[in-house]
């Protein structure tokens, strides 16, 4: 499948009345969990392209060029919308958050074990760790709000039990900034890689920021506040990777190529038929604005497409999956990890007057005040352990125990054994 080869529709064929942009939300008890994950990711695929595009027209001064993205950009929000009404009103904000994780275990996952650049592979594997712990912490607080248990909203795909704890989360922003692609030289896939995860991650970000305030109860307004500045840090590794050398029209080809693919994957994938018409929908208006930018960039730049995106065959549809196995062995190889300027080191191997530690000190002076350990103190003080649903003991031996939280792991020096990431190739 080649988008350029595809004939577009007009722009406006993106516009729809209100009677055609309020969807049917689908059934909490029915729904596949991936199917939770896809509209969780084109929500904040659609967020990206909106807001790529209100930047971009903050810094150019040609107003027909303006109009032109206002143009498209008013079918993004429109699409924004209709894909996160899906969400139905019967979901609580919590429920909604284990999708929120689910999605940043899985598709990091599966990005990472696709992904042919090394720095790339690595910054995934990282923070795969930390949303994977998110998802346990988040799971425990529902368990003792609502009663509920994670594993039935996950469909026992994707384990819940710690991860890197995230007490260790906490780093000095100067170890968040990694190494830029360039995405003249980069594989197409590593492009999307960038360009996907940097949107699923904003995506969560901004969710966090904007359900804080509105939790009912302090636990879990204290729980968002401290993930919600992770996420923070997600948004800035990931954003990091993505090409900053290109210009704003060669982005906004980039950014319409992604939603192109990633509407083609959900399309592809989709089990459910309803939503998989508004997959196939999007794909088609996703076209016309591929089609749009192409014309722009020659417009502006003089630029053929090909120039920016050699092939544009898509790769094989991203597919969101369990990768049980493959959490496993990243979290039993690198949970001493933490970030240390564009690369990853283990714990041990900092010097003790590391950036790490001194922002640790400031941030976490100690455990008492840490919302994400609380959460699973209160757990064990109720029911006498923590929740989680495994299908095997944790690999890592020090987060094994169910009666106390480990603070120590990815935080301190020796609090675990880490091997070292892996490349693919
Ligand atoms: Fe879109
Ligand atoms: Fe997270
Ligand atoms: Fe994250
Ligand atoms: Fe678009």
């Amino acid at each position: 499948m080649n988008p350029f080869t595809h004939k577009p529709c007009p722009i406006t064929a993106g516009y729809k009345n209100f009677k055609e942009l309020y969807p049917k939300s689908y059934n909490v008890c029915e729904v596949d969990p991936y199917t939770k994950t896809r509209i969780i990711l084109m929500n904040g695929t659609e967020f990206e392209a909106n807001w790529f595009s209100h930047q971009f027209a903050r810094h150019v001064t040609d107003n027909d060029l303006r109009r032109e993205l206002a143009m498209t950009r008013y079918a993004e929000k429109q699409q924004q919308l209709k894909v996160s009404l899906l969400k139905p009103c019967n979901e609580s904000p919590l429920e909604h958050t284990i999708s929120y994780e689910q999605l940043a275990v899985d598709l990091t996952a599966e990005l990472a074990r696709r992904e042919p650049d090394c720095n790339v592979k690595k910054a995934l594997d990282f923070a795969l760790l930390e949303d994977f712990d998110h998802l346990y912490r988040y799971a425990n607080q529902l368990e003792m709000e609502k009663g509920i248990r994670a594993e039935k909203l996950v469909g026992r795909y994707t384990e819940i039990m710690p991860g890197r704890p995230t007490i260790a989360h906490h780093r000095c922003p100067l170890d968040n900034v990694k190494r830029n692609i360039n995405s003249k030289k980069a594989c197409k896939e590593t492009v999307l890689s960038t360009m996907i995860i940097t949107a699923a991650e904003q995506q969560t970000m901004n969710y966090y920021m904007n359900i804080t305030n509105l939790a009912t109860n302090d636990a879990l307004r204290k729980l968002y506040m401290e993930i919600a500045l992770v996420e923070e840090e997600h948004v800035t590794q990931y954003e990091s990777l993505m090409d900053s050398g290109a210009t704003w029209l060669e982005m906004l080809l980039w950014h319409e190529y992604t939603e192109c693919y990633l509407y083609w994957s959900c399309f592809m994938t989709e089990t459910d038929r309803y939503i998989k018409c508004i997959w196939e929908e999007y794909l088609e208006i996703e076209i016309g604005h591929l089609h749009k930018a192409a014309e722009l960039l020659k417009k502006y730049e003089g630029k053929e497409w090909q120039q920016v995106i050699p092939d544009g065959t898509f790769p094989e549809p991203l597919c969101l999956h369990e990768n049980i196995d493959y959490v496993r062995s990243v979290l039993k190889n690198t949970v001493q990890f933490t970030g240390c300027r564009e690369d990853y080191e283990r714990v041990e191997k900092l010097p003790n007057n590391a950036d790490f530690f001194t922002f640790q000190t400031i941030i976490a002076p100690s455990d008492d005040i840490v919302p994400s350990h609380n959460v699973i103190c209160n757990h064990i003080k109720r029911y006498s352990s923590d929740y989680r649903f495994q299908v095997a003991e944790n690999p890592v031996p020090e987060l094994r125990a169910r009666n106390c939280d480990n603070t120590m792991v990815g935080r301190v020096k020796d609090a675990a054994n880490s091997t070292g990431f892996c490349c693919n190739k």
